[in-house]
């Protein structure tokens, strides 16, 4: 053991709009000591993810929010440093909601083994773990695609976006993603074989859509609400299905924002909305994992890690997140 001290990120305070690096705070406590039945965990690399924002805010939510002081949510892939749990031995890998910290004394029972033949250890908590998960089984289960119909995502060379538009194209859609920079929108077809892309903040994306798919939108995975899903329902075809997974243009509002507006686009066009959360899907999850994998490994899907090194840099790097810094799954790589 290098350190001497565990070091927790907790929310010092809750942001009003975008978090600042004064909302996060560095607290220092001595390492724990396993009792009979934990482990003793040390984090390798950390999850960054938009769902934590919401963590931050008071008010209803599918989760418990933070208080300030608490230790930041967020799930991370550690090394079993010392057991008292027959489960694991010191040397495994596992992964566990333990939040932003670099040390934590947990129940053996509460964390999950990694395995490492699936994939490198850090795709545990990227495109092998939840956010892959969202992918997978949003599409798959909510979205239903067939093959031919026009399928667009938000967010599109993220850790969520850029899974769904390859598994889209593996079922044979004709896929359209939507970034907020050239590079992203060039990554997405270049390299992951989306058949276009959009530019939100440089292209009109209705007129885009309007011109890539004249017969409108049969699917919409919608990562991120606001404008760009304004633009996405005026160009939905009959019969369309849009799931709503995560609505990041919102998550530093304030004031709650302004109900849809083009709601009646949607009686012509006879759509279905359904929100979803990858915990709807957990007991199938280690299938997903598995069919992931095995795409991985024969070349069906790549994948891309922004990994940012220390864990003194994850605030920095978590705001970054929310204004669209990172450029694939974000991870703070905390130890060796
Ligand atoms: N329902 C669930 O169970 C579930 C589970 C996991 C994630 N999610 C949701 O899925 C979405 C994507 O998550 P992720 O982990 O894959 O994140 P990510 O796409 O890796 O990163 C977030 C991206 O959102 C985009 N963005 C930020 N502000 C935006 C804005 N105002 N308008 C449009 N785009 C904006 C940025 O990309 P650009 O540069 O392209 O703008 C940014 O890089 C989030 O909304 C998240 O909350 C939901």
């Amino acid at each position: 053991m290098s350190k001497a001290v565990n070091r927790a990120w907790t929310m010092a305070s809750r942001p009003e709009g975008e978090p600042t690096a004064e909302n996060f705070e560095i607290v220092e406590s001595t390492i724990p000591t396993p009792k009979h039945g934990e482990v003793l965990i040390r984090t390798r690399y950390m999850s960054l993810d938009p769902y934590m924002r919401g963590r931050m805010r008071s008010g209803p939510s599918y989760a418990t929010p933070l208080q300030p002081g608490d230790v930041m949510t967020g799930e991370v892939v550690a090394r079993v440093e010392k057991s008292e749990s027959p489960l694991y031995k010191a040397g495994d890998t596992v992964r566990a909601n333990i939040g932003w910290q670099e040390w934590a004394a947990v129940g053996a029972h509460i964390v999950r083994p990694v395995d490492s033949d699936l994939g490198p250890i850090s795709t545990a908590i990227g495109i092998l773990g939840m956010p892959g998960m969202t992918a997978y089984f949003g599409l798959l289960e909510v979205l239903k695609p067939r093959a031919g119909d026009t399928l667009v995502v938000s967010a599109a060379s993220g850790a969520v976006g850029a899974v769904v538009g390859q598994i889209g194209k593996l079922n044979g859609c004709f896929v359209i993603g939507v970034a907020g920079t050239d590079e992203k929108c060039a990554y997405t077809v270049d390299e992951l074989g989306f058949d276009a892309a959009i530019n939100y903040k440089t292209q009109n994306v209705s007129a885009e859509l309007v011109r890539l798919s004249p017969t409108g939108v049969d699917c919409y995975f919608d990562n991120v609400g606001g404008p760009v899903s304004d633009a996405v329902f005026e160009n939905l075809a009959m019969k369309s299905r849009v799931a709503i997974c995560g609505q990041i243009s919102q998550y530093n509002a304030s004031t709650p924002p302004q109900g849809p507006r083009n709601m009646a686009a949607l009686i012509r066009s006879r759509t279905t909305i359904e929100g979803f959360l990858v915990y709807d899907f957990e007991l199938q999850h280690e299938i997903a994992r598995t069919r992931i994998s095995n795409w991985i490994k024969d070349g069906s899907i790549k994948y891309k890690e922004d990994v940012v090194d220390g864990f003194e840099n994850a605030p920095e790097a978590f705001i970054g997140l929310l204004n669209g810094k990172n450029f694939g799954k974000l991870l703070v790589k905390v130890s060796d």
